[in-house]
């Protein structure tokens, strides 16, 4: 299964950088997006990306050339019966990713596999909406794609055996570290992360000292950044919604989030990126 020319529908932060890894990687990306002004916030995103990459000295500034001219902006789905490959990143909305699935199954070519790059859907519910499930698997990258290296591929269980080997075979061309994961609510990382930052979160709600969790953690499980500074990372509204989903789609008692962290949150203060949230950043 060569990939020359792969279209990744939904042009925000995921779709933006996989669009730029797969770029990269030398392959011809079409970013399809269907939103008013989505399009310039998708280049600016990109040019960002590009201009750290080069600042860090991670990629030349003719390397950042070559990629920007194999990528290219579409606000319709025209494009899509020319891929190899199709990457599915629009909302983590059930109904809008079950209507872009459908719509897509009518362009795109038989055996061109399908890939979706939800962080809380199981993957066999969105294979049933796109129709043809031998064809259809999970690629879910970790944000910012450019930068982490991790895919958790996930098949269903009616993948087929070579489609999962031709997504290991793009990951990798893409200089990425593709993990099998299974097709349950999370996969291996939100799961796993879900229910250390929800005790975490709760030993908080029963008072303890942000800093204080977080150290404890990082030295005591040798982990990089404590679950509550990542937390504020990925935002803490983010953050909730996942707890919500693993807690409505498991019934486990240990993703329920506590009322302290729903006030917070409510409250406006969602980690970094309202200047707030475990703890205050800025000024
Ligand atoms: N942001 C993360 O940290 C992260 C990490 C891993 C996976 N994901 C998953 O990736 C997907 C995208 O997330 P994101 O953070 O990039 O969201 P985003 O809001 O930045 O981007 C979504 C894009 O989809 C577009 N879109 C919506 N409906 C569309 C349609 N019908 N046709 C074409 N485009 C459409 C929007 O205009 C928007 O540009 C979600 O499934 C999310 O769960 C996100």
């Amino acid at each position: 299964m060569e990939v020359r020319t792969l279209c990744v529908i939904g042009a925000g932060t995921m779709g933006t950088g996989i669009g730029q890894v797969a770029a990269q990687a030398e392959i011809v990306v079409h970013l399809l997006d269907n939103a008013e002004g989505s399009v310039a916030r998708s280049q600016s995103l990109l040019q960002k990306n590009l201009q750290g990459g080069i600042d860090r000295g991670k990629i030349t500034p003719e390397k950042a050339d070559e990629i920007r001219q194999l990528l290219h902006w579409e606000t319709n789905y025209d494009r899509l019966s020319e891929a190899d490959w199709v990457i599915e990143a629009v909302f983590e909305d059930m109904a809008v990713k079950d209507s872009v699935l459908r719509q897509a199954a009518t362009l795109v070519r038989d055996k061109v596999p399908v890939a979706t790059n939800t962080s809380t859907f199981v993957v066999k519910e969105l294979a049933a909406s796109y129709g043809r499930p031998a064809h259809f698997l999970g690629m879910h990258f970790f944000n910012p794609p450019p930068a982490m290296k991790l895919v958790e591929v996930v098949p269903t269980e009616e993948t087929l055996p070579e489609v999962t080997d031709a997504a290991f075979a793009l990951c990798e061309r893409m200089g990425k570290t593709p993990k099998l994961a299974p097709d349950i609510p999370g996969f291996v990382v939100d799961r796993a992360y879900g229910a250390l930052a929800a005790a975490s979160i709760e030993v908080w709600a029963l008072g303890g000292d942000p800093e204080a969790i977080d150290s404890s953690i990082e030295m005591g499980l040798g982990h990089k950044m404590g679950p509550l500074r990542t937390a504020d990372l990925v935002g803490l509204d983010v953050m909730l919604a996942v707890l919500r989903s693993l807690h409505q789609q498991t019934g486990h008692p240990r993703f329920e989030a506590p009322a302290k962290f729903i006030e917070l949150v409510e409250s406006g203060k969602l980690g970094r990126k309202s200047g707030e949230g475990f703890y205050r950043y800025g000024g």
